[in-house]
């Protein structure tokens, strides 16, 4: 590896913020900020069990993910229109194009949507335009990734790829995520396996609360590329080594990890363990409006609990760039940008 300048901590932030990056798990509906929900509520006639913006926000404060999905599936409610599903997206993009986000890989429920009524098309109509009008003024390229809802039947993941394929252009690949306790990885290995025969990628979330053997069922039976969160892994030393030899990208989302209590501290996420150990980690926001930061929150907010440099900063982002679903010319062309960047800084200045 080419020399990184020292950085001190003082100056850390800053690099972070500025250093390009992929964002590879972020659910667009866990970027609904409580004054976008309120808008969005008055605009659509949707009645809200909160009084405003402020008593909305004071009801974040979660004891694990169920009762934080129960907020994010309300918050979801006042999304109707494709005009919604666009400025949501817009407002999220806009973030991420200041945070030098230069590639965005984005979640998104249909399921929230379409049991409300709210028919595929309009939600990915809404979503897609925002990814190309983000391309065209910032040059950040976004893509889209449907989740299937894990707490639904493999019927209903069946209906709901059968209601995507009329738009399978505006989408890259599948993942699987909503509450994991109870809904292993194994009840979805066929409609996966139909997923990859349509040549779609494959994600899931896995090891967040759950244990490190979902871990292994979605790499084995799933065939996932990629593990969302994944943290759980530590407790699984041969699970360790497989991921780090097979350089299997966990998208670790630390904020995130806080919030729903999955460590005590920031200062106890086990981040660094992961990169220690030569996994292929990445820091993502997940769901930012809930958690309390964007992507470049959790980089900064990390680095300064865990104490990490400006070689760790370079390793990430390169990470997130190795894990995208990007092709590997476009990888390289990012790669080169980022080490330039980091050439580029001064060891005082
Ligand atoms: N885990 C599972 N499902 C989710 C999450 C998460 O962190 N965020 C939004 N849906
Ligand atoms: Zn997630």
């Amino acid at each position: 590896m080419f020399k990184i300048p020292h950085i001190t901590p003082r100056r850390l932030p800053s690099v972070l913020r500025r250093m390009p990056k992929a964002e590879l798990h972020i659910h667009i509906e866990g970027s609904l900020e409580p004054e976008l929900i309120f808008r969005l509520a008055e605009r659509n006639q949707v009645k809200l069990p909160h009084a405003s913006v402020e008593a909305l926000r004071a009801a974040y404060d979660f004891q694990d993910l169920q009762s934080f999905l129960d907020l994010y599936y309300a918050g979801a409610s006042v999304l109707l229109h494709e005009q919604d599903f666009f400025d949501l997206a817009w407002a999220y993009l806009q973030k991420a194009a200041a945070d030098n986000v230069v590639h965005a890989e984005i979640f998104f429920d249909p399921q929230t949507h379409t049991a409300r009524g709210v028919p595929f098309e309009t939600v990915i109509k809404g979503l897609h335009h925002a990814c190309q009008r983000a391309h065209q003024e910032f040059g950040l390229s976004a893509k889209l990734i449907p989740c299937f809802l894990r707490h639904l039947s493999e019927e209903d993941a069946f209906a709901m790829l059968e209601a995507a394929m009329p738009f399978r252009h505006h989408f890259i690949g599948v993942g699987l995520d909503s509450s994991e306790l109870g809904h292993p990885p194994a009840k979805f290995e066929r409609v996966f396996a139909h997923c990859r025969e349509l040549g779609l990628h494959v994600v899931a979330h896995a090891g967040e609360e759950g244990p490190p053997e979902y871990i292994r069922e979605a790499l084995d039976l799933l065939k996932a590329e990629r593990i969302d969160h994944g943290v759980q892994a530590v407790h699984d030393p041969a699970l360790m080594r497989r991921l780090a030899e097979q350089r299997v990208p966990l998208t670790v989302c630390p904020l995130s990890n806080i919030k729903l209590r999955v460590f005590p501290t920031l200062a106890r996420h086990n981040l660094k363990s992961l990169l220690d150990a030569g996994l292929c980690v990445t820091v993502n926001s997940d769901d930012p409006a809930y958690f309390g930061g964007y992507v470049n929150d959790n980089y900064v907010e990390l680095f300064a609990a865990l104490g990490l440099d400006a070689r760790q900063a370079y390793q990430l982002a390169f990470n997130s760039f190795e894990a995208s679903f990007a092709d590997a010319a476009t990888k390289r062309a990012w790669q080169h940008g980022l080490k330039a960047f980091f050439e580029g800084l001064r060891e005082h200045d």
